[in-house]
């Protein structure tokens, strides 16, 4: 096998409207939502950057404009933050800004499922492999989540999907996987299929996780795709389509993900991430034994 083309773009689809965490999210995307201090959204670049990719692009829909400003230019801050004499901050804000041009933002007019939110960038995509990341699953992992796919796929080639274990009861809200064999010392496996939301037996106890390095033939599946699950035109179908052609293999990813599409998920993603920083491990371990023994 030749060594696979590199992954250098990744599509974040994030047109979503955010409805569960309403009325937060009434004027503000749910992608801003903070982890500590930092955007989700911003995790999820970080990990598309460690793991070598040289430019995203946004899938957005409408009031999503907060995360174009994020990755600006802060001018009015910077000055006012420079004239203070805060110039550490000032710089920070500056050295985490994205080359210029290393990201595209194409709309989703309408909300018509996953796959079509990726099948809107593919005029920015080309004809090359590229990754997806779903930013509702933030992910806590050393290397990040993508880094481990890519790993992977200098391996294996062809397409790539993140996957971890699910419970039984919670298999039908998320995409599940068939293994063809089982799998390696890494966590990978071939796979023989996948099922969106399965409403019966799940082919198996491992879920999609919202990371994936796919080939660009995927947009050929995605453009004659009928709507499924949902009444949505799902990136699984068209997946399932194109491993009639491709091998397509699971990776089970060593790290946590956190389902910040969710409260609970979005809550328990907060305190991960603040226990992950050295600054308020401490503090905030004695204020939560404080809440809990009080409860
Ligand atoms: C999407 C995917 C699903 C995957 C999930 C992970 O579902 O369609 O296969 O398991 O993300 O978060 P959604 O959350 O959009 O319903």
């Amino acid at each position: 096998m030749s060594a696979p083309r590199r992954v250098r773009k990744a599509v974040q689809p994030v047109a979503g409207l955010g409805t569960r965490f309403l009325p937060g999210t009434k004027s503000l995307p749910k992608e801003m939502l903070n982890l500590v201090d930092r955007p989700l959204i911003d995790y999820v670049v970080a990990e598309a950057h460690e793991a070598g990719i040289e430019h995203i692009v946004f899938v957005t829909g409408r009031n999503k404009g907060a995360i174009e400003d994020y990755f600006d230019h802060a001018y009015e801050l910077e000055d006012t933050l420079l004239s203070k004499g805060k110039t550490d901050i000032a710089k920070e804000l500056q050295d985490a800004l994205p080359a210029p041009g290393a990201m595209s933002f194409v709309r989703q007019q309408r909300p018509q499922g996953l796959g079509h939110a990726v099948w809107c960038a593919r005029d920015v995509i080309g004809d090359e492999p590229f990754a997806v990341l779903l930013p509702d699953e933030v992910m806590q992992g050393k290397p990040g989540c993508l880094s481990q796919l890519v790993e992977t796929y200098a391996a294996r080639g062809g397409n790539i999907i993140a996957v971890e274990p699910v419970d039984r009861a919670d298999a039908h809200r998320y995409g599940i996987v068939a293994l063809a064999e089982p799998m390696d010392a890494d966590g990978a496996a071939a796979m023989s299929g996948m099922v969106e939301k399965p409403a019966g037996e799940p082919p198996s106890l491992f879920r999609i996780s919202g990371r994936y390095i796919l080939q660009p033939q995927i947009f050929a599946e995605l453009e004659r795709q009928e709507p499924g699950a949902g009444g949505e035109i799902q990136l699984t179908d068209a997946m399932a389509g194109l491993q009639a052609r491709q091998p397509f293999t699971a990776k089970a990813f060593a790290g946590r993900s956190h389902d910040c599409g969710d409260k609970l998920g979005y809550l328990t993603a907060t305190f991960a991430f603040a226990l992950d920083r050295p600054e308020f491990a401490e503090a905030l371990r004695s204020r939560l034994r404080g809440l809990l023994e009080t409860d």
